[in-house]
């Protein structure tokens, strides 16, 4: 089951693109890419890039692509980048006609491909994509070690719309967390309600790192701070 932005997308950068957030997270990828030996103006794909949420930090200093599964969080991007390359893509499957030194993949999209043999593919697909030297670094949703069930409150409140949301984050199967969002939208004088579930894929440490090294990818470092939301595993393509 894909799990549809469709409804999300329109409040998406409201509710969950902020500055605080995304300024020192992009800042501590930044460092990271550096000292694993990803040049200044280097190629750079943002995987499951989403509205372009991240795309600000990094575009003066790479040469950024999107690539994203959803047509209307894709089409938010494209109107605020116009200038940038962006892709219609699943991750599992991707096939681009270009490769790139570097990619990244933030905020724990990774678990939206849902099973480890679509984490498997997908690091396969990152792989066959990068340069010799290539790096990607991406953040787990969580892991099967750290994750734990919780209930999300929070509201914004904009001049021209209100929302207040909850989200009810729970382990549905051993490996399938279940997010419910319960939104509460006012606009035009009006309030509506939106619910909507998606599934996401709940991955051990080992299955991400495994994905990884069996796309012949070499880890070379395991973040685990608190400045990249999730943490990060960074791999690079060694070719010998
Ligand atoms: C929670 S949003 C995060 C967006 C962005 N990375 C950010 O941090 O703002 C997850 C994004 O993953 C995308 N996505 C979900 N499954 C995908 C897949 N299989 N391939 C590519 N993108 C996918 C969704 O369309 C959505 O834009």
């Amino acid at each position: 089951m894909y799990s549809d932005f469709k409804t999300i997308s329109t409040y998406y950068d409201t509710l969950y693109v902020n500055d605080s957030e995304y300024a020192p997270e992009a800042a501590k990828v930044k460092e990271l890419l550096t000292k694993h030996g990803v040049p200044s103006q280097a190629d750079l794909l943002i995987l499951a890039c989403g509205t372009g949420g991240h795309i600000p930090y990094f575009k003066d200093d790479y040469h950024v692509s999107g690539l994203d599964l959803s047509e209307d969080m894709l089409a938010l991007a494209i109107k605020k980048f116009p200038d940038l390359r962006f892709y219609l893509g699943n991750l599992i499957d991707f096939e681009l006609e270009a490769d790139f030194d570097a990619m990244i993949c933030l905020y724990g999209s990774i678990g939206f491909v849902q099973t480890v043999d679509n984490l498997r593919a997908s690091m396969k697909r990152i792989a066959s994509h990068l340069r010799p030297d290539g790096l990607v670094l991406l953040t787990p949703w969580s892991t099967v070690e750290d994750f734990q069930e919780l209930i999300v409150v929070d509201s914004a409140d904009n001049p021209d719309f209100k929302i207040a949301r909850m989200e009810n984050v729970r382990l549905k199967e051993p490996n399938i967390v279940e997010v419910t969002f319960h939104h509460l939208l006012g606009e035009n004088n009006e309030v509506t309600y939106h619910r909507q579930s998606m599934e996401i894929g709940l991955f051990s440490r080992q299955e991400y790192l495994s994905a990884m090294t069996d796309a012949g990818l070499k880890v070379v470092e395991e973040y685990t701070g608190a400045k990249v939301r999730g943490g990060a595993y960074i791999g690079k393509r060694i070719v010998s």
